[in-house]
């Protein structure tokens, strides 16, 4: 064992966070440790690194092991360093080494001397042994994984926004490689191809990893062990997340068929007594069955508990038919070009994903919608009776961390009276004394809740949210994406959940060449299309591609009388294709008619009062009747879907 937990209790006030836990963490583990927003997580991370005692038991550590420990909560640690100075802080003992490294050269080129000289050599020596040599090209790849660019990583660690110095701060703890590796919630501020990086990286971690995670994809991948907090207990099962899942209604269940059980026997020698206490030849059996049943050590019955937050979005009037329209809409972030000649509309009824990786400017553009960012080209425009509500990103940081939840619920000015506020406050799972609390004290979860409430008390009728999943559960990011879908206003979001935005959204945006590209459709089918554009284009590489004059000349047409919104490109178009698909659809059409036509006649034959004579005759028709209409189902089927694949290659689509 390298570090764990032998009978812990700890508690803060009356709440108790574990009762009796015991918990050994193994060299080479990967553990998921999880639970609901608030159940502890975060506070048994600072347990163990010893932030806070426990009231009873003992925190174990085997001597000489490291831990790094990444917050949560991200760190008020500043400078004017570059991101790849501060990362590289993790070598400590090389930079130390160069130095001296340096002023002994420095001396010996000035005397001579033995001892200086050994001292030089074993510095080299140690050098060689640590790797030294190649520690920024090290230190650059876990950068470069994390999403930084070269020039980037040259520029002041303070210039960067917080969930970017988190990745600083991971890479700088991962490079430095302690025996244990504590990460509390890593993914919340990494884009897909981070988290992806970050996957495959830890899976060759050789010291252990410890994991707070709300995303299943990621925890499924990474861990072989899941540590669980739940009703101030750690439960410990040896898989990943899809093994917790099944094992966990398992035990449940097992545990209420053992209740079952003893409540039927419970019932049986109830009946029992009850019938024969009275009778003297079997009193004594029936005293013995009811200190029986006095001595049984009960089980409880178990039912999954769920934090169920109500989340109600409410709309107080209705806005016009566009929201929002942004007119070549140009911005840059110095010589960086985030947004070229952005033209977009938001219409009512709208919920827009806008998706894409870290640093093409999604955040950006909710900004400049929102209007919390000035300094852009173009303009913005709102249309009319537009209540909007803006969920930032890093929205948390943004909550006063020295009021109490009721306070900063008072001062969002709902106009709502405290009464009003607490019973919203209790939807959030904020009841009684809880809303006295500040906010600093607040886990991840309950802060994002916090943050939520005030969104949902201004009864906007547009939402626009910088990744509102971030720290919730999964369980509390279900009903946010049940409540979004029930919203009768229209919004725009920013989210890196892939569930959550197949469930929540309408249309998806993505920020491609600068440009604003719109595909009016689910995430679904937007991935569907994807892979399809992917596999023409493939096809297409492989042929030989013949493009009639003709068909350029009516594409460049197109380009001119585009709509606002650029659309996401079309294939281009090939004969070949086309006059296969033509075809096709000729013959399906001719198939659909000669059916069409047989079913007539059965009908016919059907409809004569004759036919009901011959019982086989009539059978054998009723029998046709059902295979042709089966069969005329299909081919129409089959002629509208090359119906539309030709509108699409005739790009009439
Ligand atoms: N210093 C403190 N004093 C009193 N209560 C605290 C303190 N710190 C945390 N809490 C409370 O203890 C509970 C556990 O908090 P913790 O941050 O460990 O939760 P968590 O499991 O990490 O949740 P999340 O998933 O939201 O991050 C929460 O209800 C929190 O409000
Ligand atoms: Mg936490």
């Amino acid at each position: 064992m390298l570090i764990g937990f032998q009978n812990v209790t700890f508690e803060f006030g009356a709440r108790v966070i574990v009762q009796d836990a015991t918990w050994h963490i193994n060299p080479g583990e990967r553990i998921g440790l999880i639970g609901y927003n608030g159940t502890g997580k975060s506070t048994l991370l600072k347990v163990l690194v010893g932030q806070y005692s426990p009231s009873k038991g003992t925190v174990e550590k085997m001597r000489d092991t490291s831990i790094g420990y990444l917050h949560q909560d991200l760190l008020s640690f500043e400078t004017t360093d570059s991101i790849l100075e501060v990362a590289m802080g993790a070598f400590e003992r090389v930079r130390q080494l160069e130095k001296e490294i340096e002023a002994l050269g420095k001396e010996l080129e000035t005397r001579e001397d033995e001892k200086l000289l050994t001292d030089y050599t074993d510095k080299l020596h140690e050098m060689d042994v640590l790797d030294g040599y190649n520690i920024q090209y090290k230190t650059e790849e876990v950068l470069h994984g994390l999403g930084f660019t070269n020039e980037q990583m040259m520029k002041p660690y303070q210039q960067f926004s917080g969930g970017w110095r988190m990745r600083v701060l991971l890479a700088k703890m991962i490079l430095q490689s302690p025996d244990v590796l504590l990460l509390d919630e890593p993914t919340n501020h990494l884009d897909l191809p981070s988290i992806e990086w970050l996957e495959k990286y830890l899976l060759h971690y050789q010291g252990s990893v410890v994991i707070v995670s709300h995303d299943k994809f990621f925890l499924n991948r990474m861990v072989n062990k899941i540590v669980e907090i739940y009703q101030q207990e750690l439960n410990i099962y040896s898989g990943n997340y899809e093994y917790y899942e099944v094992e966990k209604v398992q035990r449940v269940e097992i545990q209420q068929r053992a209740f079952e059980n003893q409540q039927e026997y419970i019932r049986q020698q109830e009946r029992f007594i009850e019938r024969f206490r009275a009778k003297a030849t079997k009193a004594a059996a029936a005293q013995s069955a009811m200190k029986r049943l006095d001595k049984i050590e009960r089980i409880e019955n178990v039912e999954i508990e769920r934090p169920n937050i109500k989340i109600n979005f409410q709309v107080n009037n209705q806005p016009g038919k566009i929201l929002v329209t942004l007119k070549d809409i140009h911005k840059k972030y110095g010589e960086n070009l985030i947004i070229d000649k952005g033209v977009a509309e938001i219409e009512r009824g709208d919920k827009i994903a806008l998706i894409g990786a870290n640093g093409k400017g999604k955040s950006t553009l909710l900004r400049i919608i929102a209007g919390t960012e000035e300094n852009f080209g173009g303009e913005r425009v709102w249309g009319h009776n537009v209540d909007s509500s803006f969920y930032a990103q890093h929205q948390l940081e943004a909550l006063t961390m020295d009021n109490t939840i009721l306070n900063e619920m008072l001062e969002s000015r709902s106009g709502k009276t405290e009464l009003e506020l607490r019973s919203l406050l209790g939807c959030f799972l904020f009841s009684g004394d809880d809303t006295d609390k500040k906010i600093k004290l607040l886990s991840g979860g309950e802060k994002a809740r916090v943050a939520l409430a005030k969104v949902i008390v201004s009864k906007s009728n547009f939402l626009m949210l910088d990744e509102p999943t971030n720290h919730l559960d999964m369980h509390s990011v279900e009903l946010l994406a049940d409540a979004l879908n029930k919203y009768e206003g229209s919004l725009i979001l920013v989210s890196h959940d892939r569930y959550f935005v197949s469930k929540t959204a309408n249309k998806i945006w993505e920020i491609v060449d600068h440009e604003i590209k719109e595909f009016k459709g689910t995430y679904t089918e937007y991935t569907e299309w994807k892979e399809r554009m992917a596999k023409q284009a493939k096809e297409e590489s492989r042929k030989t591609v013949v493009v009639k004059p003709e068909a350029n000349v009516k594409k460049q047409e197109e380009t001119k009388n585009k709509p606002a919104v650029a659309s996401i490109p079309k294939p281009r178009i090939d004969n070949t294709e086309l006059k296969k698909v033509q075809n096709k659809f000729k013959k399906a059409e001719e198939e659909v008619e000669s059916l069409k036509q047989q079913k007539q006649t059965i009908e016919l034959a059907l409809a004569d009062p004759n036919s009901y004579k011959n019982a086989a005759l009539f059978a054998e028709n009723e029998k046709n009747y059902k295979r042709i209409k089966e069969l005329l189902a299909l081919s129409e089927k089959n002629y509208e879907t090359l119906f539309e694949q030709l509108m699409e290659l005739e790009g009439n689509g």
